[in-house]
């Protein structure tokens, strides 16, 4: 007989039994589980709601269930629905009729609130933590490459030369941002819907701040409704690890064109790196492709609990039960792709020469050739035209800027004189660019600096 089986004649139709179970994929929040009750047992002792007794009872109960399910030994069934009622029917078996105080002036609809709350806070800390992890390895490989010239692209086209340590810690800010997001929602997320009923509060002299105090929340949520009806916090949190993901996917695709043929800036370690089956000289990307690939998936997630709950009135439904697999999946994902991502770049080789070779070509240092005139008096919209007619003369004659000799310069201005070689030098395009957030050194060197401070500042594990 089910628990609620009180009002009920019949037993459960067996198809129906497995398709509303949720214990298949609820499981995982046993921990939450029992530390929700714990913390809900000793509330209801206190406020002299159950008696001392009977929470010693259901404390050391529940201590046993955690045990034993940490040590493999408990089946759960699915006739007991999902793990919550699957911890209290253990619970009773155990303990006899103390077990059955423990949903005194409690619903599954806040306890499922409260257990996926304490689940996410713990996941957001280890995703952060991993985000920062990255961080490092981002700025190992910056401060090894703040002289590296590279060519920076705009429609991946040549543009203009930066550092490649610039270019990673672009990549170093979006991830820093991405840990503020998860701090942001975390915030968000911690206040405790314990207490909240199955959706109108309660009769009894419950003490809310208390339960909220002991699970470390910063306080209850203040509407019982909306504390039992919302997920929101689950989708931030689903909306902060996809826009991480995308992150980490367009860092992959950089990556996966970095390493081919006809870019050749990097070359992946042989552990981070897969072969052909048939093509014995293939050495493939597959882990930055699979990142890509894998963003989809949280995206997916996403876009499923948005839609789950766009049309459901308050409080609770059991459409919400849909919440679970998603947001597993995406924060499973998620953990998997950047530990193996942070591996991949930490030892990826870097090739200075043919990033090198790749910013000598293509004219990336038109820009400076025109602020050049634009320095010695011509009007710059003036000068962008003179070195577009240098650049076109270049390319009908097969030079580059920097190759044409000076009376072929002075053709076509007066103003070119013997020190634009070396503001043509690629070095120089780039260290001159000193300007708040450039690929100057000591521009590069500020970004670290703040990005080391950010990182020891959560002084993570
Ligand atoms: N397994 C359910 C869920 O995940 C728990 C809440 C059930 N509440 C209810 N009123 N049926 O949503």
């Amino acid at each position: 007989m089910k628990l609620w089986g009180g009002r009920f004649r019949k037993e459960t139709d067996t198809l129906v039994n497995d398709f509303n179970s949720s214990i298949q994929f609820d499981s995982r929040l046993y921990r939450e589980d029992i530390e929700g009750s714990l913390a809900h047992a000793a509330m209801l002792a206190d406020c002299g709601i159950i008696s001392r007794e009977d929470q010693e009872k259901i404390t050391q109960g529940l201590q046993g269930i955690l045990a034993d399910i940490e040590a493999g030994t408990v089946s759960f069934s699915t006739d007991n629905e999902d793990i919550h009622m699957n911890v209290e029917a253990l619970l009773t078996q155990r303990i006899g009729p103390a077990g059955k105080r423990l949903h005194t002036a409690r619903s599954r609809n806040d306890q499922v609130a409260v257990d996926l709350r304490l689940y996410l806070r713990r996941e957001i800390d280890e995703i952060t933590s991993q985000i920062l992890d990255l961080i490092e390895t981002v700025l190992t490989q910056a401060k090894r490459h703040q002289a590296t010239v590279m060519p920076g692209y705009t429609h991946l086209q040549r543009a203009q030369p930066i550092s490649f340590a610039q270019h990673l810690l672009a990549y170093g800010e979006q991830l820093k941002r991405d840990v503020t997001r998860m701090e942001d929602c975390k915030k968000r997320m911690n206040r405790c819907p314990l207490g909240s009923g199955a959706l109108a509060g309660t009769t009894y002299p419950i003490d809310r701040q208390q339960t909220a105090r002991l699970l470390g929340f910063d306080g209850p949520c203040s509407n019982s409704l909306d504390g039992v009806s919302d997920r929101d916090y689950a989708i931030e949190l689903l909306g902060g690890l996809s826009i991480l993901m995308m992150h980490l996917s367009r860092f992959a695709e950089e990556i996966i064109l970095w390493c081919s043929w006809e870019f050749k800036f990097i070359e992946l370690d042989d552990a981070y790196s897969t072969g052909s089956s048939i093509m014995p000289q293939k050495k493939n990307p597959d882990v930055a492709e699979l990142v890509r690939g894998k963003t989809g998936r949280v995206y997916g997630s996403l876009m499923g609990l948005l839609t789950t709950m766009k049309g459901l009135p308050l409080a609770y439904n059991k459409d919400m039960q849909e919440d679970k697999e998603p947001v597993f999946d995406a924060v499973d994902t998620v953990k998997m792709c950047l530990p193996v991502f942070t591996g991949m770049l930490a030892t990826m080789r870097v090739l200075p020469e043919n990033m090198r070779q790749a910013a000598g070509s293509g004219f990336i240092n038109a820009t400076d050739c025109a602020d050049y005139l634009a320095k010695k008096g011509m009007p710059f919209r003036d000068a962008y035209t003179t070195v577009g007619n240098l650049v076109y003369y270049c390319t009908q004659n097969g030079k580059l800027l920097e190759e044409l000799c000076l009376e072929e310069l002075q053709g076509i201005s007066p103003l070119f004189e013997e020190d634009v070689y070396e503001a043509l030098r690629l070095e120089t395009c780039m260290g001159q660019r000193r300007s708040y957030g450039g690929p100057a050194l000591e521009e590069t060197s500020r970004q670290i600096q703040e990005l080391t401070d950010f990182v020891k500042e959560r002084a993570h594990a």
